[in-house]
């Protein structure tokens, strides 16, 4: 029987797991040595609590509006944040962050010879309402090339943390795009063995009557625990 606050044991089939051909961070990452799985004890699973409180949500706008507009195909990601039930986590803490329309990050690691975007910061802070829903409005990222790979491009992707009630209650994953060749050939979307995992990581696009006509709208769905959970990646 399993102890009353131990995490779920990792499905290698739905999560990225182990070290990955062709993805050359995961033998840098991936312990030598067994895992051990150390219970989370009743004061970690319990605070600290309001992180909405303590981090403050941002408004989730990114693309800007007039001259102040990011370059790039504005979007709209109505995220749903999702129990294995299915039922709404309302109040969860959201943040993305991707890189702008020519496929380069505000981070002093990005050495990717693109330019920035002076209209384009590129990471943002909501909250899931009762729904469990969240829209960010942005415009899509641009594929990058990882550097040191030998031809790895990543896909268009937007990069997730999803917080529960407490600080260790968290998921970090990408939102991926359909359509994308670059999907199938990317090792971190890939890592994933399941294909229906994989597909649960790749957003769906709206029919484009839906919405205010002036950007394209996907629908995600992160969901933070159980069979079904989403990848962390
Ligand atoms: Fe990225």
């Amino acid at each position: 029987m399993m102890p009353p606050f131990s995490l779920a044991r990792r499905d290698p089939a739905t999560q990225s797991e182990g070290t990955v051909a062709g993805y050359a961070q995961t033998f840098q990452r991936w312990p030598a040595q067994p895992l051990v799985r150390r219970p989370q004890t009743r004061a970690e699973l319990t605070g600290p609590a309001n992180l909405a409180r303590r981090l403050g949500a941002v408004r989730g706008d990114l693309a800007g509006y007039g001259d102040r507009r990011a370059i790039g195909q504005l979007i709209k990601v109505r995220a749903r944040i999702v129990d294995e039930d299915g039922v709404p986590v309302s109040g969860a803490l959201v943040e993305v962050w991707h890189c702008n329309a020519a496929g380069k990050y505000i981070h002093p690691n990005d050495t990717h010879d693109a330019p920035a975007d002076p209209n384009f910061y590129g990471a943002a802070r909501m909250v899931a309402g009762d729904s469990g829903l969240v829209e960010l409005r942005t415009i899509k990222p641009a594929a990058y090339p990882v550097p040191d790979t030998a031809g790895w491009w990543r896909p268009p992707h937007i990069h997730f943390s999803v917080w529960g009630r407490v600080w260790l209650s968290r998921l970090v994953t990408q939102m991926f795009f359909p359509g994308e060749p670059l999907n199938e050939s990317d090792a971190i979307l890939n890592a994933i063995r399941d294909p229906e995992a994989r597909r649960r990581c790749i957003a769906e696009l709206a029919p484009t009557t839906k919405g205010t006509q002036d950007a394209l709208v996907y629908e995600y769905q992160i969901v933070v625990r159980g069979r079904g959970a989403s990848p962390k990646l």
